[in-house]
């Protein structure tokens, strides 16, 4: 099926607008120039894509990946992922969907599908355990309370690569924000209360609280730093009233800046990745041993050649 026929049935079985509606190619298009901007896919790039939702990015992306890489999406909603994989992986055999388990109040009618071979991102975490080289979550943590941003964070992080990016798109409130809030020029009236409040989470829709969800920018700060990840980029989204060439989210950048564990033993991992070619006798090989693993290492075994 070509991709402009898997779009019409996005849109016919109501699932574009489940994610959030408007054409769902120029959506796609859009994130993939996010990505572009800020990561330079390779033959060697291994994609999450957290709350996959129907496969907006994932049609261009795998387009452009050519076959090359790995691209897995994940998301709570069985509907979505069923048609994903019967749309998407069947077209693209480096493709892989995934439905994880979890509740969220907004999608609450889609998830009463559930199955017993559901996976959590907690197992991913586990099993995958920094699988990728990037991980995307474009207007995910628009839908999440507090405490759970700050969990999903840190188990993206665990399943993110040491030099790897997440890259994701979200509201942010700071000064400047509040009062484009306050001034009424902003698209989206996240409740003024919150402010007062002091708290550092903001809702656009009482009775709908996960319709869309704002954080602080000390929060994201924090949640960053708790989970080892640095904020290397944040682009300021149209959504509160102002220009941007780039998106109606503010985009969000976080890198995982590679270190050596304590315990790293350069022989050890030399002598358990027997193609590498360096001498574990001599000092340089020993130095390119270390360099190796952090351009590719887990501990002593390792992700990618
Ligand atoms: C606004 S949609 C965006 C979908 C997709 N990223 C896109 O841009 O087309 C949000 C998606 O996040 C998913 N989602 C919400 N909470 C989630 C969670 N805890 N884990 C994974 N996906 C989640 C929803 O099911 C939904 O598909």
């Amino acid at each position: 099926m070509s991709h402009e026929s898997i779009i019409q049935l996005m849109i016919d079985k109501g699932y574009s607008d489940l994610v959030g509606g408007g054409d769902p190619r120029d959506n796609g298009e859009l994130n993939l120039a996010i990505l572009n901007k800020y990561y330079s896919l390779n033959e060697n790039s291994s994609v999450l894509d957290y709350g996959c939702g129907c496969g907006r990015l994932a049609l261009p992306l795998l387009e452009q990946m050519q076959g090359a890489g790995k691209y897995v999406g994940i998301d709570i909603i069985p509907d979505l992922i069923d048609f994903c994989i019967s749309e998407i992986s069947t077209i693209y055999s480096n493709s892989q969907f995934i439905r994880v388990d979890a509740q969220n109040s907004h999608y609450s009618k889609w998830l009463n599908n559930i199955r017993s071979n559901d996976y959590n991102l907690a197992h991913l975490a586990e099993t995958e355990c920094q699988s990728y080289s990037l991980i995307t979550a474009f207007s995910v943590f628009t839908h999440m309370p507090k405490r759970e941003m700050a969990l999903n964070l840190n188990l993206l992080s665990n399943l993110l690569q040491p030099n790897g990016k997440i890259i994701l798109s979200m509201f942010l409130i700071n000064s400047f924000t509040h009062s484009c809030i306050e001034s009424g020029i902003s698209m989206i009236s996240f409740n003024r209360n919150s402010f007062k409040l002091n708290q550092h989470i903001f809702y656009a829709d009482q009775k709908d609280p996960m319709a869309a969800v704002g954080v602080t920018e000390d929060f994201l700060f924090d949640i960053a730093s708790e989970s080892g990840l640095t904020v290397t980029d944040i682009h300021y989204g149209r959504w509160r009233g102002r220009p941007s060439e780039l998106s109606f989210q503010d985009v969000v950048v976080l890198g995982k800046a590679a270190h050596l564990p304590d315990n790293f033993n350069a022989k050890r991992y030399l002598d358990m990745n027997s193609d590498l070619p360096w001498s574990p006798e001599s000092p340089s090989g020993l130095l390119d041993a270390k360099l190796h693993y952090l351009h590719h290492g887990y501990y002593e075994g390792r992700r990618s050649k």
